[in-house]
């Protein structure tokens, strides 16, 4: 076990080359399996889930080869279409992989993914996308058994714009036998990363990044190389944790216009940002302004995976700020851990009122999840005195190195084993 030890006041000063997209690379790598092929994906961030996602490829039958960034994978040796639950349940984002392992080997037996931290996660809406392609899929057991010779593109509604059940219906459908048309669906920009992907690979993915996808079924596809694009939410937390030591940060390699409802905020919030292809400057000034509302809706929308580190900045801002999060059920669980650091955050349902103090101080906290893993480190790096973060197992799931990255910027933290 590791914690991250932080001493706190220290003003951000440096710049960050922005890693790999977590949530970009996780349905590429899925993608690899719809072709008996080798691919090669660069950029890619070293994090627990994408180690967890190379098992999954060779305990289906891939050869994995990493080299600094760059992934390898050669599927031509698939001998398995199943991912039992002790990996699903470690990693409940493999159900990504269902789409894909069915279009490829016509059926698949995954473990149920079950919740998180964060939320019950019902995949309800993929299971109902892939029945109306034509899969038959029996739930018993803690299994989803499911076979189907050939998918059938067909004309998918979701209820709501899933970015899982975006990106499986997408993976089912390239290889399926016709068109396939997805309404209200998801818009992030990693879905557009995995339909650049998925093109590259030889489908014919139209419309991504809007809320109609038209999928035309292919008979074959090829490997491609590929790069993935940069983090935006990890991007986001470390102009936070700039913002928020008043300090000030370069971050190269971000995609600004993937960030415009957290770079609005933040400038509502005092942030001086300048920002230009492929690079984004934030200054802080001295006076951390409240922000009047957040909710988090999908995207365009601000993102739900950004609303903890932001509580962090609104926890020591001028004012009162309030959070709706709309997206998962339990997404608070960094509130007590941030009151236990003096912040003042009263939650009712699925809102929390937020009101700025003059100063944060050390403590000894807990991240219970990823994202709220990272709020509590931008917290300690602006605390008074000396704080310890554990549970660093669920952030160094998303944020690649991230004492290093913060110690490069003159952040005075450093990992410990006990
Ligand atoms: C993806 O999760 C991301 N994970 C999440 O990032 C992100 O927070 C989320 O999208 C929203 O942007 C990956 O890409 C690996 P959803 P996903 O399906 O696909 C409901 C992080 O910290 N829903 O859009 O699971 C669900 O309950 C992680 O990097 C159904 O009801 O998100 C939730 O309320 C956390 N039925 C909402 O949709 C379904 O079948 C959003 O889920 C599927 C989802």
């Amino acid at each position: 076990m590791n914690k991250l030890v932080i001493e706190g006041g220290v003003p951000l000063k440096g710049e960050i080359t922005v890693q790999g997209a977590k949530n970009a690379v996780l349905p590429i790598l899925a993608a690899t399996v719809l072709s008996a092929d080798e691919c090669i994906i660069h950029n890619c961030p070293w994090l627990r889930d994408v180690e967890k996602t190379g098992v999954v490829l060779e305990k289906l039958g891939c050869m994995i080869k990493r080299e600094a960034s760059t992934l390898c994978v050669d599927t031509v040796g698939i001998n398995s279409c199943r991912i039992d639950e002790r990996l699903m349940r470690e990693m409940r984002s493999s159900i990504i992989f269902l789409g894909a392992i069915l279009a490829r080997c016509g059926k698949a037996e995954v473990g149920m993914p079950g919740g998180c931290p964060i939320g019950l996660r019902p995949i309800d809406l993929h299971l109902k996308a892939l029945r109306q392609m034509g899969a038959e899929i029996i739930e018993e057991h803690g299994y989803l058994r499911c076979s189907c010779k050939k998918l059938k593109g067909s004309c998918i509604h979701l209820d709501f714009p899933s970015v899982g059940a975006t990106e499986n219906i997408m993976l089912a459908a390239v290889t399926a036998d016709g068109t396939t048309v997805i309404t209200n669906a998801a818009r992030e920009p990693e879905i557009i990363d995995l339909a650049i992907f998925l093109n590259k690979m030889g489908a014919g993915v139209r419309g991504a990044g809007s809320s109609c996808i038209t999928i035309e079924g292919v008979d074959k596809l090829h490997g491609a190389e590929y790069r993935i694009m940069p983090d935006r939410i990890v991007a986001q937390t470390y102009l936070i944790a700039a913002m928020i030591t008043g300090g000030e940060i370069v971050l190269r390699g971000a995609e600004p216009h993937h960030m415009q409802a957290g770079l609005s905020a933040l400038s509502e919030m005092g942030a001086k940002i300048r920002a230009d292809k492929g690079c984004i400057y934030l200054k802080s000034e001295k006076k951390i302004h409240s922000v009047r509302i957040i909710k988090t809706m999908p995207y365009p929308g601000f993102p739900t995976d950004i609303q903890s580190p932001f509580m962090a900045l609104a926890a020591v801002a001028d004012g009162t700020s309030v959070f709706v999060e709309n997206i998962f059920e339990n997404r608070f669980r960094h509130v007590d851990e941030l009151i236990r650091m003096g912040a003042d955050i009263k939650v009712e349902g699925r809102s929390a009122v937020v009101r700025g103090v003059k100063g944060l101080y050390g403590a000894n906290v807990e991240a219970y999840e990823l994202r709220g893993g990272a709020s509590l480190v931008v917290a300690a790096l602006a605390a008074d005195g000396i704080t310890t973060v554990s549970g660093t197992e669920f952030i160094d799931r998303g944020y690649e190195n991230i004492e290093r990255q913060l110690a490069f910027c003159g952040a005075k933290i450093k990992r410990v084993w006990t």
